[in-house]
C-alpha cells in the first residue's frame, strides 16, 4: 500500500505550479507521464464510456481533482487523489496529516467482511415453520448460490457464506420474515453479484417453505463488515485536547451537531469515493444508517483525552470496491486507485476512514481554537474574488483587500467582494 515516497517531496507542495506538482508526483511513482499527459489534456473525451454507464448521455461533469499530502497510514507514506469542489478541504487535510504525522500515528483495521442481502416476505403465513426449512435447507442453498451465481467469487475466497433468519412486525399484529444473505464478495464492492445471488435465491425459497417472496436486494447498513481507523497524538496542549473532546461529546449527545461533524467526517471521505469510481451514495447511506444505530443519530467520530493522549477513532461501513463499474472502467478512477497503490478494497476503504478521521480532526481544530471563518474563508476569497467577475489583473488587488476587511471585521462575502471590484473599476486602473 502507498508510495515509497520521501517526505520531503511534499514540502511546499501547495505552492507549486501544477507543472511542478506533477513533476514531484512523478518523482514519488505515484503517477506515470501517461498519467501526466490524460490529466493535462483535460481528462476523459470519450463519450461512449458515458453511453456505457447512463441513460441519454450529454457530457461529462467535471470537479477538480487535487491531492492530500503528508498522509502516512499504518506507518506508509501515502498521496490521497480526492476530486471535490468545496475550498479548503485539500488544505485541511494536508495541514493536519502534517500535524499528526510530527506528534502520533493513524492506524486502521478491518472489522468483518460480509456485505448483507435481505430478501423480504411481507406476509409470512408461519414464521416458525418457515424458519425451521429455511435453517434446515440453508447450507443446500448457499451451495447452489455459490455454485450457480457467485462462482467467481468462490474462487476468489468469498462467495455466500450464511443465511440468518430475522422476524420483524409489521405494525399490524402481523410479522414479516427477512433473510439476511451474508457473502464475502473480496474485492469488489459487491453490489451487483448480492442482488443476483438473492433475486435467484428466491425460487427455491419459496418452492421449499411454500411463502411468497416480495422483494431483494442489499442492504447499505453493512454493521457486517466495518472500517476503523484511529488518530493517537502526544504532546499537544492540554487545554486544546480537552476542549476537542468536549467537541466531540457534542457531536455524540446532539443530532443537530452530530449531523455537521459527519458531513465534516464525509469531507474527507466522499471525494475520494468519488475519484475512484466508488459508489458515494451507498456509502453514506450506510454511514448515516449506522450513526443512528442505537435509535439516536450519533457522530460517527470519538476523541478522547487519556493519559496525556488524545485518541480519535472512526467505525462505520464503509463498503468500496477495487474492481468491477466505474472502478475499472473509468481511466481517472484507474490512475487515482494506481496513486493510493492499495492492493485491495478492504485497504482502500481504512485509507478513506483515515482520512475522514483526519479531516474531522482539522475540523474540530479549528473550531475550537480559531473558529471556521479563518481557515474556510480565507480561502474561499479566491471564490469570491472569480464570483465577483475580477480579471486577471484585478484579482491580486480584491484578494488583497477582502483580507483586510476579514480581518477588520471577521466576515466576508459576495457583497464585499463586488463592492471592491466596483471601487477598483471606478478608479479605472486597468483599463486601457
Ligand atoms: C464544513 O464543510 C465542515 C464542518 O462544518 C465540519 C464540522 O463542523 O465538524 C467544518
Amino acid at each position: 500500500m502507498g508510495t515509497s515516497l520521501k517526505p520531503d517531496l511534499f514540502q511546499g507542495f501547495s505552492k507549486l505550479s501544477r507543472e511542478q506538482r506533477f513533476a514531484r508526483l512523478f518523482e514519488m511513482g505515484a503517477v506515470t507521464r501517461e498519467d501526466i499527459q490524460f490529466l493535462n489534456e483535460g481528462g476523459i473525451k470519450d463519450f461512449s464510456l458515458a453511453e456505457n454507464f447512463i441513460e441519454n448521455v450529454i457530457g461529462y461533469f467535471q470537479l477538480p481533482l487535487g491531492v492530500a499530502t503528508n498522509f502516512v497510514i499504518d506507518g506508509v507514506e501515502m498521496v490521497i487523489p480526492m476530486a471535490v469542489e468545496e475550498t479548503s478541504i485539500i488544505a485541511a487535510a494536508s495541514k493536519t496529516a502534517k500535524w499528526i504525522r510530527e506528534h502520533g500515528e493513524i492506524t486502521t483495521k478491518s472489522l468483518g467482511h460480509l456485505i448483507i442481502g435481505q430478501i423480504q416476505i411481507a406476509k409470512v403465513q408461519n414464521f416458525e415453520k418457515f424458519a425451521s426449512l429455511v435453517e434446515y435447507h440453508q447450507q443446500s442453498l448457499i451451495n447452489e448460490a455459490n455454485r450457480q451465481v457467485s462462482k467467481n467469487m468462490v474462487e476468489r475466497g468469498g462467495g455466500v457464506k450464511e443465511i440468518q433468519i430475522r422476524r420483524i412486525p409489521r405494525g399490524d399484529g402481523e410479522d414479516m420474515a427477512i433473510l439476511h444473505v451474508l457473502a464475502d464478495p473480496c474485492d469488489a464492492m459487491g453490489a451487483n453479484i448480492m442482488n443476483q445471488v438473492c433475486e435467484f435465491l428466491k425460487t427455491p425459497i419459496e418452492e421449499i417453505t411454500g411463502e411468497k417472496v416480495t422483494m431483494c436486494i442489499l442492504s447499505n447498513l453493512v454493521d457486517t463488515k466495518l472500517t476503523q481507523a484511529q488518530v493517537r497524538l502526544r504532546g499537544l496542549d492540554p487545554e486544546l485536547c480537552v476542549r476537542i473532546q468536549e467537541a466531540s461529546l457534542f457531536a455524540q449527545q446532539d443530532p443537530y451537531r452530530a449531523a455537521t461533524n459527519n458531513k465534516g467526517v464525509l469531507n474527507g471521505i466522499d471525494p475520494i469515493l468519488i475519484a475512484t469510481g466508488n459508489d458515494w451514495r451507498a456509502v453514506e447511506a450506510g454511514i448515516h444508517a449506522y450513526a443512528a444505530r442505537s435509535g439516536q443519530y450519533r457522530s460517527i467520530t470519538k476523541w478522547q483525552y487519556i493519559n496525556e493522549e488524545l485518541v480519535g477513532t472512526f467505525i462505520a461501513p464503509l463498503v468500496v470496491g477495487t474492481v468491477g463499474g466505474v472502478t475499472k472502467l473509468h481511466p481517472t478512477a484507474q490512475i487515482c486507485l494506481n496513486m493510493l497503490n492499495v492492493e485491495n478494497a478492504s485497504q482502500l476503504s481504512r485509507v478513506m476512514a483515515a482520512v475522514g478521521l483526519v479531516q474531522n480532526l482539522g475540523a474540530l481544530r479549528a473550531l475550537t481554537t480559531v473558529g471556521i471563518i479563518e481557515g474556510h474563508m480565507k480561502l474561499h476569497i479566491k471564490n469570491l474574488t472569480l464570483g465577483a467577475g475580477a480579471s486577471e489583473d484585478e484579482q491580486a488587488y480584491v484578494q488583497g483587500k477582502l483580507e483586510e476587511i476579514l480581518k477588520l471585521k471577521k466576515r466576508i462575502s459576495l457583497h464585499n467582494a463586488v463592492e471592491v471590484l466596483n471601487e477598483l473599476r471606478s478608479r479605472n486602473v486597468f483599463s486601457k
